[in-house]
């Protein structure tokens, strides 16, 4: 059975850094590369998070940097939710490696071009990389395989009560992603909050014998801070790996096809999808239940799948 070839666009962020440990350590997964956006930090945080966080996880997938600010709108963070740097406070020694010399989405047209049905993007941040893809080549997004983006909601925001993080830090570009006409899924909040590190599950990934695992559960510690404040929740929603399980185990999430625009008046609806039942043509797949306890089984299988990773039940203890 091939790899399946994955390019993921991200902004890490700690549910986007929980995603990239799943894909490198999952046997089934090819991660072609990484292209990063501004979003939860800034661009020059992102982009070092992802560079620190694959080298500490041993992988060769190269980094590319993409667009520092929103298409139009001004510029937002979330540091108040992911930490000053991004990963919750976790400290990763720092990569030897730098980003490529393309912007991502130079690289994200090169490989649809080079690879065109074969690889799978992913898209777990603000939507301006792939939107400057589009504005590079049109038809850059039906060169591949599927197109999995974690944003929007079908029922309320995180952000503002009507609009998703991903989505409010770039409206612009999400609508014209949206009604780009690719095969697109999009996984929201209405499913992704179905996703909650608990404690049971933060305590099962901390106990694996890995050295990924106790800097995994720290920042799954530190993403509850914000989720308890917010929600009252004993958790935070690990929203990014969503995308990876979808990619791997679409059985795991039901989907509906539905028409999603993204409302760009300013005001108090600024950035919410607003999704309707798809009565013709462009409609994008939208995830409406997702269980959750194979999305977390799925991660732990990744996490144990990488020998690289493991480290001795001593060695745990210490
Ligand atoms: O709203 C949640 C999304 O916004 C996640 O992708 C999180 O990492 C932030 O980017
Ligand atoms: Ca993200």
């Amino acid at each position: 059975m091939p790899r399946k070839k994955i390019i993921i666009d991200c902004d890490p962020g700690i549910d986007d850094a929980i995603a990239l440990a799943a894909l490198i350590g999952c046997p089934d997964v090819e991660l072609v590369a990484v292209t990063v956006t501004h979003g939860n930090v800034s661009l020059e945080r992102t982009t070092q998070n992802a560079l620190d966080w694959l080298s500490f996880l041993g992988s060769k997938a190269p980094v590319f940097a993409g667009c520092a600010k929103p298409l139009s709108r001004s510029t937002i963070a979330a540091a108040d939710i992911h930490g000053e740097h991004g990963i919750g406070g976790v400290t990763l020694p720092i990569a030897p490696q730098v980003p490529a010399a393309e912007t991502a989405a130079e690289a994200l047209v090169r490989y649809a071009n080079e690879q065109p049905g074969t690889i799978t993007l992913l898209a777990t941040g603000p939507l301006t990389n792939v939107a400057m893809a589009l504005q590079l080549e049109s038809s850059v997004l039906s060169k591949f395989e599927q197109v999995v983006v974690m944003g929007g909601s079908t029922t309320e925001g995180n952000t503002t009560p009507a609009a998703e993080f991903n989505i409010f830090a770039d409206p612009h570009a999400a609508q014209i992603v949206f009604a780009s006409g690719a095969k697109l899924t999009m996984i929201g909040l209405n499913a992704t909050h179905q996703v909650i590190a608990t404690p049971d599950r933060v305590a099962s990934i901390r106990a694996l014998p890995t050295y990924v695992s106790e800097p995994l559960a720290r920042m799954m510690e530190f993403y509850k801070i914000a989720y308890n404040r917010k929600y009252d929740w004993d958790g935070a929603a690990i929203h990014d790996l969503c995308t990876a399980a979808f990619a791997l185990h679409p059985a795991a999430f039901k989907v509906e096809p539905m028409h999603v625009a993204v409302d760009l008046n300013e005001g108090a609806e600024f950035g919410r999808t607003i999704c309707s039942p798809a009565t013709s043509g462009r409609a994008l797949s939208v995830v409406t239940e997702v269980d959750s306890r194979r999305v977390f089984d799925f991660l732990e299988s990744a996490l144990l799948s990488a020998p690289q990773w493991r480290i001795s039940a001593d060695a745990q203890r210490t």
